[in-house]
């Protein structure tokens, strides 16, 4: 894994932004694999400043997102679908018919499911999977134990997620304990991965990922065997790592074509 280690989220952010970029810039018919959650926030603020004020280009990529809950309809403030919508799509020019979420209302969530897996193939796969981390190490919502070759399936969310997630619904009763989700294996595709992690909180998880054994119980360690992935973290989420000295060296040492600017 390359790791990359910034001073602070935003630089996290503006990094994990600029990849992006320069991946829809280099190839504008892209298809991105795309992330939920508080951590990418101000990575897709800085998208869309780009596309104001740069003309960076989305009408020839396609979006597959990682995952919904299920029973939450795509104008319920809590699903990913709106969360898209208000943090990304309504801003930017990606075509509506080429953004993939998925239908966590699907009356069939098993056909839906194997559906997904074969638009993201007739979509010729996914170039750029952008992650973040949960406290548990799960990617997506895979969470600990489950397959690290799984497709895309439906799943139930651990105790610890629920508690971590448990703050966006006002009423615990209406918080889905079932998901939608990209597998490990579906993940394990894409031709790049760049994960992004901030925060104490995700330490713990980043040193799973990277250092620790490839287990289920840590499912974003299967990255490990993927053959690109990209880890940007700040200071605070790369404090457990042990071989951080050696992080830095190596990003030293980078020749110019495998440099991020
Ligand atoms: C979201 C997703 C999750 C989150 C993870 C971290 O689509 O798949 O794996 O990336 O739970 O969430 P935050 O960024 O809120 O800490």
């Amino acid at each position: 894994m390359e790791v990359l280690i910034r001073p602070s989220m935003e630089e996290v952010s503006l990094l994990g932004a600029a990849i992006v970029a320069a991946q829809v810039s280099a190839k504008p018919p892209s298809v991105l694999g795309l992330a939920t959650g508080r951590t990418p926030l101000r990575l897709y603020a800085e998208l869309i400043r780009r596309h104001r004020e740069e003309q960076l280009d989305f009408s020839r990529a396609t979006t597959f997102n990682l995952d919904e809950y299920v029973g939450l309809s795509p104008e319920h403030t809590q699903s990913y679908h709106f969360y898209m919508r208000e943090n990304l799509f309504r801003h930017v020019n990606i075509p509506a018919e080429r953004q993939h979420i998925p239908d966590g209302c699907a009356p069939d969530l098993r056909a839906h499911c194997l559906k997904y897996e074969s638009a993201i193939r007739h979509a010729g796969g996914i170039d750029l999977q952008l992650l973040g981390l949960g406290a548990n190490g799960h990617i997506g919502f895979n969470e600990p134990t489950g397959s690290l070759n799984s497709p895309t399936w439906i799943k139930i969310l651990s105790e610890k997620t629920l508690k971590d997630n448990a703050v966006h619904f006002a009423k615990p009763e209406e918080q889905p304990r079932h998901v939608i989700t990209m597998g490990i294996g579906t993940i394990l595709q894409a031709r790049y991965c760049v994960v992004l992690a901030c925060g104490s909180n995700k330490s713990q998880a980043v040193k799973a990922m990277i250092e620790g054994p490839v287990t289920a119980m840590c499912p974003a360690s299967a990255l490990q065997h993927h053959p690109r992935t990209t880890v940007i973290v700040d200071e605070a989420a790369a404090a457990r790592l042990d071989y951080v000295e050696h992080y830095r060296w190596v990003e030293t040492q980078k020749l110019p074509w495998q440099q991020h600017r």
